[in-house]
C-alpha cells in the first residue's frame, strides 16, 4: 500500500473546492438527455469510477427557464439531491452558453452577426451578441436565480461559468458592437485626432472626422485598417470578460464558493487568457488532441503549461478532455488502450488538480452523439469504462501530489496581441507563422526533455535560464526593454525571425525593423528576404571565418531570411546560398551579463537540435539524458518530489533516479533506474530533505 502522505495542501487550496478531498475526477454531466431512472444508476456508477466531481447544466438554460422569467428547478434539485446523497459534488454551471429560443425569437437583433453580415442562430449553441443588452439581461436573470437557489447548497462546490467563451465564435459585427466598440475607442483614445493617428489613418484615405462614422471592421473591398482590427480584437475579448465578469459578480452576491470558465488553451487565440486568468478564482481548462497528429501530446503539454502559467503557476482544473474519439473533426481516431491515462497523467504532471472529461455519458441524439464518454454507447463492459474505472483508481492514489508546484527553467514567448497582429492580411510571406514558430519551438524544448512555461513579454523573466521569443512580430517597445533588461542581468535569449516588427497599434517600429531588440541582439533586419514557396537555402553553422572547420554543420532553412546589419553579434551561421549568400544567418551577441541569439530562417525541429544545443549550453540547462518519447514532469510540495513518467513509446523505457523513490500507484519501493514500459505511466514520489 502507498505511505501515508507526506505534503499537506498548503494555502494556496484556500477557496479550493470544498469537500473534493482528492485529485478532482469526473465530466460533464448532462442529466436533462436522459430519463430519470437512469440518474441513480449515474450515481452507483460515478461511486464506482471514483468519480467526485460533476461540471452540471452547462446548456440547460431552456429547461431551466422554459419561458422568460418563469423558471423550473425541480429537475435539478433532484439531479443536484442525488448527487449530493452519492458523495459527487458539483461545479454547477450558468448555462448562457446555450440560449432558449425565446430569448431568440423575443430579440433577433441580440444575435451575433458574422463579418459578411449573417445572423448566428438558433439551433446551435454559443453565445447571443455579448454587448446586446437583452442577452446581458437574460444571462444575468438565470445566473442570479441559479446563485440564490444553489449558492448555499452543500453539493455545489464551485462555479462553470458559460462554456468555452470564444468559441464557437469570438467576433460580432451587430449593431449593439458597432455602439459598443465606438464607446471603447472613445475611452481609449479620448479624442478622434488619437484614433486617427493610432490607426494610421492618412493611409488610403480612412481619416476619420465625426465618432459616428468609425464602425466595425466588417467586410470591405479590400483589407481593411489592420491596427483597426488588431482594436477590435482587443474589444471583443474584452466584451466577452465582461459578461464573465458580469456573472461572476452575480453569483459572488450568493456564494463563497470559487467562480471558474473552461478556457481553451492554445486553441482559441482570441481570448487573452493572461487577462482571463486575473478574473477566475481557479484557471480551468479544456483540451482535445488533434487527431491527424501522431505527435498530439506534445500540443497537449504545450496546453497544460500554458494554463499553468496562466495560472501563475497555481494548480488548475483540466474540465475536459477526451476518453477516446471526438466528433467534430475530419477523422476521429479513437484513442489507443492507455492513451486516456497517459493524457491524464501529462496533464497532472503539468499542475493539473483535477482530470474531467467531456462528458460523463454519451448522448444518444444530438451533434455530439459520436463524440466518445466515460460511459460509452457500449456501457460498462468496454475498453473505456474499464480505463475509467482504472485511471479512477490511480487518481485515488495521488491525493498527496494536490497543491504541489511545476518548475519551469525556461520560457516561451506566448503573446496574444502578436497573434491577433501577426494573423491579418498582407504579410511579408504567408509562410511565416507566430503559432506554427511556437509549436516547432516548443517541440525541440519537450523533445529536450525541458519544462517549459508560456509567458508574456512584459513579465518578469529574471527566473529562466532561457528565453524563446518565436515569431515575435508585434513587441512593444516597453516589452522588447524587458528583454533587454533580461539579458542585461544574464539571461539567454533566443529571436527567430520576423519579431520585433511594429508596435502596439501594428506600426512598424520608427527606427526599422527589430530595432527596439538591437541591443539584446547587437543585429537588426536592413530588409525581409523571403523564399519563394517550396525553396530552401543552406545556413552553414559554426564554421570558421572561412566557412569550414570543425564544427561546421549544415542547416537546411526555408520560407525566410533576413538582410542583417551586424551590430555587435557574431555570426555562428552563415548564408552559404539563398537569397544572401555569405550574409549573417545565426548570430549570438553578449550583452551585459548574458546573452542574445537570433535565427533568421526557418529551421525545422532536427535542425533547431544544432542550435539548442549551443544554446543550452550558454544557458546552463543540463541535457535531460532522458530517452525521447519518455515524457517527465516532477511537481514538488513540502519535501516532497513527485516524477511523472509517461512512456508515449513502444519500447521499454528506463528512467536514473537519483534518490530511492516510492511508486505511488503500486507502493513499490524502487531504487537505481525505474523501468517504464511501453505505454505506461509511473508516479514517483522521492524526498527533498
Ligand atoms: C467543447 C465543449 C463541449 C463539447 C466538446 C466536444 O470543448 O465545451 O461542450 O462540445 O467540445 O469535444
Amino acid at each position: 500500500m502507498p505511505e501515508t502522505p507526506s505534503f499537506v495542501p498548503g494555502p494556496q487550496y484556500d477557496g479550493w473546492l470544498t469537500g473534493v478531498d482528492q485529485i478532482a475526477y469526473g465530466g460533464d454531466y448532462n442529466p436533462e438527455q436522459w430519463p430519470e431512472d437512469v440518474w441513480a444508476e449515474d450515481v452507483r456508477l460515478m461511486n464506482e469510477a471514483g468519480v467526485n466531481l460533476v461540471s452540471l447544466g452547462i446548456f440547460s438554460w431552456a429547461l431551466l427557464e422554459p419561458r422568460e422569467g418563469e423558471f423550473d428547478f425541480g429537475w435539478l434539485d433532484r439531479v443536484i439531491g442525488l448527487l449530493h446523497a452519492g458523495g459527487v459534488r458539483v461545479l454547477l454551471a450558468t448555462p448562457t452558453a446555450a440560449s432558449p429560443a425565446w430569448l431568440y425569437a423575443a430579440h433577433p437583433d441580440a444575435r451575433v452577426i458574422d463579418r459578411n453580415g449573417t445572423p448566428m442562430g438558433p439551433g446551435g449553441r454559443g453565445l447571443m451578441a455579448p454587448t446586446a443588452p437583452a442577452y446581458r439581461e437574460a444571462a444575468l436573470r438565470i445566473t442570479t436565480a441559479l446563485a440564490e437557489r444553489y449558492g448555499k447548497h452543500p453539493a455545489v462546490v464551485g462555479w462553470h461559468v458559460h462554456n468555452e467563451y470564444g468559441a464557437p465564435v469570438s467576433l460580432d459585427y451587430s449593431v449593439h458592437a458597432q455602439r459598443a466598440f465606438r464607446e471603447w475607442l472613445r475611452e481609449r483614445y479620448g479624442s478622434l485626432d488619437a484614433l486617427n493617428a493610432a490607426w494610421g489613418t492618412a493611409f488610403w484615405g480612412q481619416h476619420y472626422a465625426d465618432w459616428e462614422h468609425v464602425q466595425v471592421p466588417a467586410a470591405t473591398a479590400t483589407s481593411a485598417n489592420p491596427a483597426q482590427q488588431l482594436d477590435f480584437a482587443r474589444f471583443s475579448d474584452a466584451a466577452l470578460r465582461a459578461c464573465f465578469v458580469a456573472e461572476r459578480d452575480a453569483i459572488r452576491e450568493h456564494s463563497t464558493a470559487p467562480v471558474t470558465t473552461n478556457f481553451m488553451a492554445t486553441s482559441c487565440p482570441s481570448t487573452d487568457l493572461f487577462a482571463w486568468g486575473r478574473e477566475v478564482d481557479i484557471v480551468s481548462n479544456d483540451h482535445y488532441l488533434w487527431a491527424a497528429d501522431p505527435r498530439g501530446h506534445v500540443g497537449l503539454a504545450m496546453a497544460a503549461d500554458l494554463t499553468r502559467s496562466v495560472a501563475g503557476g497555481k494548480p488548475w482544473l483540466l474540465l475536459e478532455h477526451s476518453t477516446s474519439a471526438v466528433n467534430w473533426q475530419p477523422r476521429n481516431v479513437a484513442k489507443r488502450p492507455g492513451e486516456m491515462a497517459r493524457n491524464s497523467f501529462s496533464h497532472l504532471g503539468r499542475g493539473a488538480d483535477s482530470i474531467m472529461f467531456f462528458q460523463w455519458r454519451a448522448s444518444r441524439s444530438g451533434a455530439e452523439k459520436f463524440h466518445s464518454a466515460m460511459v460509452p454507447h457500449a456501457g460498462t463492459e468496454s475498453r473505456v469504462w474499464r480505463e475509467v474505472v482504472d485511471l479512477g483508481a490511480n487518481l485515488g492514489r495521488l491525493t498527496e501530489l494536490r497543491g504541489s508546484r511545476v518548475h519551469a527553467d525556461v520560457a516561451l514567448l506566448w503573446d496574444y496581441e502578436s497573434f491577433w497582429a501577426q494573423d491579418l492580411e498582407h504579410r511579408p510571406s504567408e509562410g511565416t507563422s507566430h503559432r506554427e514558430r511556437i509549436d516547432t519551438y516548443y517541440d525541440r524544448l519537450w523533445r529536450d526533455g525541458h519544462i517549459v512555461d508560456l509567458v508574456r513579454p512584459g513579465q518578469d523573466l529574471s527566473g529562466y535560464k532561457l528565453v524563446v521569443a518565436p515569431a515575435s512580430y508585434l513587441l512593444r517597445a516597453d516589452d522588447a526593454a524587458n528583454l533587454t533588461a533580461y539579458v542585461e542581468a544574464g539571461g539567454t535569449l533566443l529571436v527567430s525571425y520576423f519579431s520585433g516588427i511594429v508596435d502596439e497599434h501594428d506600426a512598424v517600429h520608427p527606427a526599422g525593423y527589430m530595432a527596439p531588440l538591437r541591443d539584446a541582439l547587437g543585429v537588426w533586419v536592413e530588409e525581409f528576404l523571403p523564399l519563394r514557396d517550396g525553396d530552401s537555402l543552406t545556413v552553414r553553422y559554426g564554421a570558421d571565418a572561412a566557412g569550414a572547420g570543425p564544427g561546421a554543420t549544415d542547416l537546411t532553412g526555408t520560407v525566410w531570411a533576413d538582410d542583417l546589419v551586424l551590430a555587435g553579434a557574431e555570426p555562428v551561421g552563415t548564408y552559404a546560398d539563398g537569397p544572401k549568400p555569405g550574409g549573417a544567418a545565426i548570430t549570438r551577441h553578449r550583452h551585459g551579463a548574458g546573452t542574445g541569439w537570433y535565427v533568421s530562417t526557418n529551421l525545422d525541429v532536427d535542425a533547431l537540435a544544432t542550435v539548442m544545443a549551443d544554446v543550452y549550453a550558454e544557458a546552463g540547462l543540463a541535457p535531460s539524458g532522458i530517452v525521447e518519447g519518455l515524457e517527465v514532469v516532477r511537481r514538488t510540495g513540502g519535501d516532497a518530489e513527485y516524477t511523472v513518467a509517461i512512456n508515449h513509446t513502444d519500447d521499454d523505457a528506463k528512467l536514473p533516479l537519483a534518490a530511492p523513490a516510492t511508486d505511488l500507484l503500486t507502493g513499490d519501493a524502487v531504487t537505481g533506474d525505474a523501468d517504464v514500459p511501453a505505454g505506461a505511466v509511473r508516479v514517483l514520489r522521492t524526498t527533498t530533505r
